[in-house]
This record gives structure tokens, sequence and C-alpha cells, in this order.
């Protein structure tokens, strides 16, 4: 399946009554499965959950850990950077050079990896004193 279309579904699916702004993210894993997620508002407004963080539980959900490739679409004049929490949620399950498109409706797409959107990352290693 072809991230973008599938992103650009679940978009679709969004709540985002708040925001008015509707995400959606595409996930491929190393097997080639593809999982999806939208952003889901609430009006507790802390609650609400990112597109991709979505996408993440869906694919561990499903019983899937590495994420090969993500892509993130909005309906923004830039393609949108996903947040600082995003950021660490996918470092958790891909490699540094996992490829990320971020991109807009109108069809704008900017390329980049994990790696780059969270450069000297948190990771297990930095607890190990041994
Ligand atoms: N949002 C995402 O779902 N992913 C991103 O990468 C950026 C922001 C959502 C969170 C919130 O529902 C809305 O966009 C506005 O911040």
């Amino acid at each position: 399946m072809e991230l973008r279309a599938a992103a650009e579904a679940v978009r679709e699916n969004a709540h985002a009554p708040y925001s008015n702004f509707k995400v959606g993210a595409a996930l491929r894993t190393s097997s080639g499965k593809v999982f999806t997620g939208c952003n889901v508002e609430n009006v507790a407004y802390p609650e609400g959950t990112c597109a991709e963080a979505g996408a993440i539980a869906a694919m561990v959900a499903a019983g899937e850990r590495e994420i090969a490739e993500a892509y993130v679409i909005a309906d923004s004049p830039d393609p949108v950077p996903p947040c600082g929490g995003c950021r660490q949620k996918l470092a958790e399950f891909a490699g540094k050079d996992a490829p990320v498109t971020l991109a807009t409706l109108d069809g704008t797409e900017r390329q980049t990896t994990v790696g780059n959107l969270l450069p000297g990352a948190f990771d297990a290693g930095h607890m190990d004193r041994t």
C-alpha cells in the first residue's frame, strides 16, 4: 500500500474539533505492513493524541515493533513537523536512518529521517552505568 494514500485516508477520520487541524500518519514496518493513525483530540486538551502516536499504537497492538518508514500529512501551508513527543515515540521504534516524509494535502513533501528529527535522542544506553 502506498503510504501517502494511507495517511491521506486516515486523516479524514481525525477527531479535531478544537484545532480543526486534521493529521494523518502512516508507518511501514520492516515486515512490509502499513499501520495508520490520526489525531484524536479531547475537550480536556492535554488528553488529545497525535496521529503518529495512534499509528504507533496500532503497530504495537498488531505485534510489530520496527518502523521502516513514516509519512505524515496535514492540510498546512508547509509540511508539518512532528511534535517533540512524537519524535521521541518514532525514535523508540525506528533506526536513525528511517525515512520520514512530511507532506501537505496540496502535494508538497519534505524528506527527513528519524535521526534528523531528534538529534541526540535519549536512549537506553544513557541509563547504562556499566
Ligand atoms: N498533531 C499531530 O497529530 N501530529 C503532528 O505531527 C503535529 C500535531 C495534532 C495534535 C493536535 O490534535 C493538532 O495537530 C494541533 O496541534
